[in-house]
């Protein structure tokens, strides 16, 4: 909301005498429009910035619930303050269900109705900083959010740093939980959009019909349920980035209409024929092999080309074990502050261990499973026992070499040592050594022979 400026109000009530006498009593210090039906009220709710909708409930025609429902799904929706002459609680709850701030029962009293709009005026205020608060949080979300010092991150962090301010089409590639979603953005937020919208669509979400819509928007009566204007994900993302996220989901209808719009850069809303030109950026991301879909014919080749301007490839996690550490440490850390326990050391058992499993959930399962250690560990340091179950059978140690300060051991070694130690511990007790080590007791039992410790 403009500070300076004086705010706006519009009432709406089909009576002539109601809507003069508040009117004459708002006017000087609003700006008041006002409106005798609702579609007049909408008409002017869809051109010009309104702070508060003032309406009365029962009018010919639609009636001032409706009206309130149209507001509310504006972009910038006013503060709606329901006025009626039938004060019922059937009403009221009516009222606030479809979105009204207050609900005024009629003959006015102008006293209360300035405090209302006073206390809404505020509570949009408040909001509207909200908002403002969340986009300056978001913009500065570049690459500091993607943790990782691998060879692999690093050099995919300089290909994101070098093609975000540009306006090329980045298509961003990894397993399921690798990050794709963060280095969206990432893109956006180091380009000069990010004042602008960033918009994410989801494709597998809907089905081709209702995606259409949902990207290009619709006229009023396009199709059944069609009962006003939309405006679709291109336009609202004009000046900004939009994010189509698991693109190789589009079925070809799809994938026709998307290529059109990379192509020109405009589109016709559903059921209509006005031509809209936007200035969007396309980011998209796929955990699919989209280079296979196109050689068996499930992607169209053209598509794929505007697409992937630029390739971001995310590693999945098993082919950067280095980042693991960091990764702990950095969850360790934000699951403790957000549960409020102190922050535990991580023993290297544990970290080890960590490191050799696959993690087929990428770094959203480390997420998780670290979540699930802070919250549920026991002692004053995390070890190998805090590990989900599923993650410590699943380990396989072998694929780490471990490296200590100033000496470095084979897998073998590290491996046989981490068996003595668990059964030095546990007084050869092989299955909470097995347990402790995160290994079945039937690969315990192999190893016990292989490093020929069955004498332990
Ligand atoms: N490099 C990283 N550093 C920190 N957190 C990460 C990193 N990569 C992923 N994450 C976290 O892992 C989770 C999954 O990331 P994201 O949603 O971006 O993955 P995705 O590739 O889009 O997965 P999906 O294909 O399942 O949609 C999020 O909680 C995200 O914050
Ligand atoms: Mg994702």
């Amino acid at each position: 909301m403009n500070t300076h400026k004086r705010p706006t109000i519009l009432i709406v009530d089909d009576e002539r005498l109601q809507r003069d006498g508040l009117q004459r009593a708002l006017e000087d210090r609003y700006d008041v429009l006002a409106a005798d039906d609702v579609s007049k009220a909408t008409g002017i709710l869809e051109t010009q910035p309104v702070d508060v909708l003032l309406t009365d409930l029962r009018m010919p025609g639609d009636d001032g619930l409706k009206l309130l429902r149209r507001a509310g799904s504006l972009s910038n929706p006013p503060v709606s303050i329901m006025m009626t002459a039938y004060g019922s609680i059937e009403n009221a709850v009516e009222a606030m269900k479809a979105g009204a701030y207050h609900y005024v029962t009629k003959p006015v009293n102008l006293d209360e109705l300035d405090l209302v709009i006073g206390r809404a005026l505020k509570s949009r205020q408040i909001e509207a900083e909200n908002v403002n608060l969340h986009e300056q949080l978001d913009q500065k979300f570049g690459l500091e959010n993607l943790i990782g010092q691998s060879p692999a991150m690093l050099q995919m962090f300089d290909i994101i740093r070098q093609v975000a301010p540009t306006r090329a089409s980045v298509l961003i590639t990894g397993e399921t939980g690798t990050g794709k979603e963060l280095v969206a953005h990432a893109v956006h937020n180091l380009s000069p959009r990010k004042g602008g919208p960033f918009i994410a669509v989801h494709a597998a979400a809907l089905p081709t019909t209702l995606l259409e819509s949902e990207l290009f928007g619709h006229e009023k009566g396009a199709f059944t349920g069609a009962v006003e204007r939309r405006a679709g994900r291109f336009e609202m993302a004009d000046g900004g980035t939009i994010f189509l996220d698991e693109v190789g989901e589009l079925e070809p209808a799809m994938q026709v209409k998307l290529l059109r719009v990379l192509e020109e850069r405009k589109f016709e809303r559903v059921g209509g024929n006005k031509t809209i030109e936007v200035d969007v950026r396309l980011v998209a991301a796929t955990n699919r092999d989209l280079k296979k879909m196109v050689a068996e014919g499930k992607f169209r080749d053209d598509l794929f080309y505007r697409l992937s301007v630029v390739t971001v490839g995310l590693p999945p996690l098993r082919e950067r074990r280095d980042d693991v550490p960091l990764l702990v440490a950095t969850f360790n850390r934000q699951y403790s502050e957000e549960n409020n326990v102190p922050v535990r050391e991580i023993t290297q058992e544990a970290i080890n261990l960590l490191m050799a499993y696959d993690w087929p959930g990428n770094v959203r399962e480390l997420r998780n499973a670290l979540e699930q250690m802070v919250v549920l560990a026991r002692g004053d340091r995390l070890t190998v026992r805090d590990i989900p179950a599923p993650i410590r059978t699943g380990a396989d140690l072998t694929k780490i070499s471990v490296v200590r300060p100033g000496v470095t051991m084979t897998v073998e070694e590290a491996e046989r040592q981490l068996i003595v130690q668990a059964l030095k511990e546990t007084n050869g007790n092989r299955t909470k050594a097995a347990d402790k080590i995160g290994m079945s007791r039937r690969t315990l039992h192999r190893k016990l022979k292989q490093y020929r410790l069955e004498a332990l």
